[in-house]
């Protein structure tokens, strides 16, 4: 599976835009200034380092982002239909979580988390087109990206905090303090958390019917195959060079113009 440069680059404008739409005060600024700062990485990034996982390829993560807010603000719709009690978080609120749920996949300051597989065999044999940077320290995806966040001086709220540390509900064992509680007082007092991971779990759940379910029809081989992350020759004369004139950065340019 691969994306044209040209969705990329408006699946990063879509990103940016939620923040300019949804988030507001002194930490829009911040988290502009954030993303832009870490922008050549975030925007090739993958969102997970084996091709099994959902969106494994460059551009992955944003595009995985985009769905999940998307998803979130469908999602709201539906528990407020049924009767969820929406004074207890904001839209706000809501899309921040969304937006930097998956934060802590893109590594540390200074180091990318999933960096080209440099092992041919597994490459080969088991599809790993990335493998994981041993330059940065272990810590849980949710960790980390609240981590980041705190670093770059950008505030979240506590319902913010429950869900992004929660978005992976009770597929994650460390998130049972929160989710598996049978004291009502020890029970999360919103339901954001749950609309979050709701909306992630959709979210990835789609992008694997996208990406495996033609294979499993008979259109493409099951077999691990050699990504092929280059657009075709069709779509490549025009859409890349449109998507490339959009570009301000050079070191992204060029990233782009490589695909
Ligand atoms: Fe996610």
């Amino acid at each position: 599976m691969s994306l044209t440069a040209e969705k990329i680059q408006s699946n990063w404008q879509e990103f940016l835009g939620n923040i300019e739409k949804y988030i507001t005060g002194d930490r829009k600024e911040k988290l502009l200034t954030f993303y832009k700062k870490y922008e050549e990485r975030i925007v090739l990034m993958p969102a997970a380092h084996k091709k099994e996982y959902h969106s494994a390829f460059p551009g992955g993560y944003v595009d995985h982002v985009n769905r999940v807010v998307k998803a979130a603000l469908s999602m709201n719709k539906v528990w407020a239909e049924f009767g969820c009690d929406m004074s207890t978080f904001t839209t706000e609120e809501l899309v921040f979580s969304a937006i930097n749920h998956d934060l802590g996949k893109m590594g540390d300051e200074n180091n990318a988390s999933y960096i080209p597989q440099t092992d041919q065999w597994r490459k080969d044999k088991l599809g790993e087109d990335y493998m994981f940077n041993k330059q940065v320290a272990f810590a849980s995806v949710p960790d980390r990206g609240l981590f980041l966040l705190q670093q770059h001086d950008i505030k979240y709220t506590f319902n913010e905090m429950l869900a992004i540390q929660t978005h992976d509900g009770l597929y994650d064992a460390a998130n049972e303090k929160y989710l598996k509680a049978f004291m009502p007082e020890a029970k999360p007092r919103t339901s954001l958390p749950f609309i979050l991971h709701q909306a992630d779990m959709m979210a990835a759940r789609i992008e694997f019917e996208i990406e495996w379910l033609p294979k499993f029809k008979g259109e493409n081989n099951l077999a691990p195959q050699k990504n092929n992350f280059t657009l075709s020759s069709k779509s490549k004369s025009n859409t890349k060079s449109k998507a490339l004139n959009t570009v301000k950065s050079e070191g992204l340019k060029s990233m782009l113009d490589s695909l």
